[in-house]
C-alpha cells in the first residue's frame, strides 16, 4: 500500500492562492509516484481547482474537509456526500475542529457511511484531547466512531491519528509515542475487525520533524495542516514520506 500525505488547508487562502498551491502539490505528486498526495481546499474552490488542474498524475487526489451525515434535505450550509461525488475522492471525517466547533462526534459513524455509500474514501480523524499514555479512552471513542461498520467498510477507510494537543500547537507527538498508540490501535482493529487499515499521523508535522515521523513504520502517511499552506514545506514533507 502506498503511503499517503494529505494537506488540510482548513479555512485559508484566496481562490488564486489555492490554485497556485494546488499546482505545486500536483507537481510534487508527479515527482513522487511512490506516494499518494491529497489536498483538501475550502469547499467553494474544489470545482475550479479540479477544472484548472486538467492533467493530474494518477497519485494526486482532492478531498473535502466536511460532509453531512444526511443524504439530502433541509440542512442549510451542509454538503451531502452525493454532491461531492465526481469532485473529490476523499473526505475528512471527525477532524477535531469539526468535533469541537460543530459537535460532530455524535455523527462520525453516519458521516463515514455516507462517504462510503457514495464511493469515496473517508479519512477518519481521531485522537486524545490531553497527552495520556492510556490508550483505552481513545479506543472507546474510536469504537463509537466506527460503530456498525464491518471489516469490508473498515478496509475502505483511512484513519488519521491526530492528538488534539498536537494540532496547530507546534508540539508534535514523539515518534515513540506515535509508535505506541498507532500499534495499539492497529492491534485493536486486527482483533475486533480482522483488518489492518492505513493510519496516518497528524499534529504539527513540519519539514524539520517529518523525517523522524516518516521513519515510524506503522504510520501510513501524514495529515498536514499549517505546513501544507507552503508549497515548499509540503513538498519536503512528501519527500520524507516517499523516502522512508
Ligand atoms: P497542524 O494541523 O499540522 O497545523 O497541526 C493538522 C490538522 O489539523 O490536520
Amino acid at each position: 500500500m502506498k503511503r499517503l500525505v494529505v494537506g488540510n488547508w482548513k479555512m485559508n487562502l484566496s481562490l488564486g492562492e489555492a490554485q497556485l498551491l494546488a499546482h505545486a502539490a500536483c507537481r510534487t505528486a508527479e515527482r513522487l509516484p511512490q506516494i499518494d498526495v491529497v489536498i483538501a481546499p475550502s469547499l467553494p474552490f474544489l470545482i475550479s481547482i479540479k477544472d484548472a488542474l486538467r492533467f493530474t498524475p494518477p497519485n494526486f487526489y482532492l478531498a473535502s474537509q466536511a460532509v453531512s451525515p444526511y443524504s439530502k434535505g433541509a440542512y442549510t450550509g451542509d454538503v451531502a456526500a452525493g454532491q461531492l461525488t465526481g469532485v473529490v475522492s476523499h473526505v475528512l471525517v471527525g477532524h477535531s475542529e469539526r468535533r469541537r466547533y460543530h459537535h460532530e462526534s455524535e455523527t462520525v459513524s453516519a458521516q463515514i457511511k455516507q462517504v462510503l455509500d457514495a464511493g469515496m474514501t473517508p479519512i477518519v480523524c481521531f485522537g486524545e484531547a490531553k497527552r495520556n499514555a492510556n490508550v483505552s479512552p481513545l479506543l472507546a471513542d474510536l469504537k463509537r466512531d466506527v460503530h456498525g461498520l464491518d471489516s469490508q467498510a473498515i478496509a475502505r477507510c483511512v484513519f488519521a491519528y491526530e492528538p488534539v494537543w498536537a494540532i496547530g500547537t507546534g508540539v508534535n507527538a514523539t515518534p515513540s509515542y506515535i509508535q505506541t498508540v498507532v500499534s495499539r490501535v492497529l492491534e485493536w482493529f486486527q482483533t475486533e475487525l480482522q483488518e489492518t487499515p492505513m493510519i496516518l499521523y497528524g499534529g504539527s508535522i513540519n519539514e524539520d520533524n517529518a523525517d523522524q515521523i516518516a521513519a515510524v513504520k506503522v504510520v501510513s502517511g501524514a495529515l498536514v495542516g499549517g505546513a501544507s499552506l507552503q508549497g515548499k514545506s509540503f513538498d519536503s514533507i512528501c519527500r520524507s514520506f516517499a523516502s522512508f
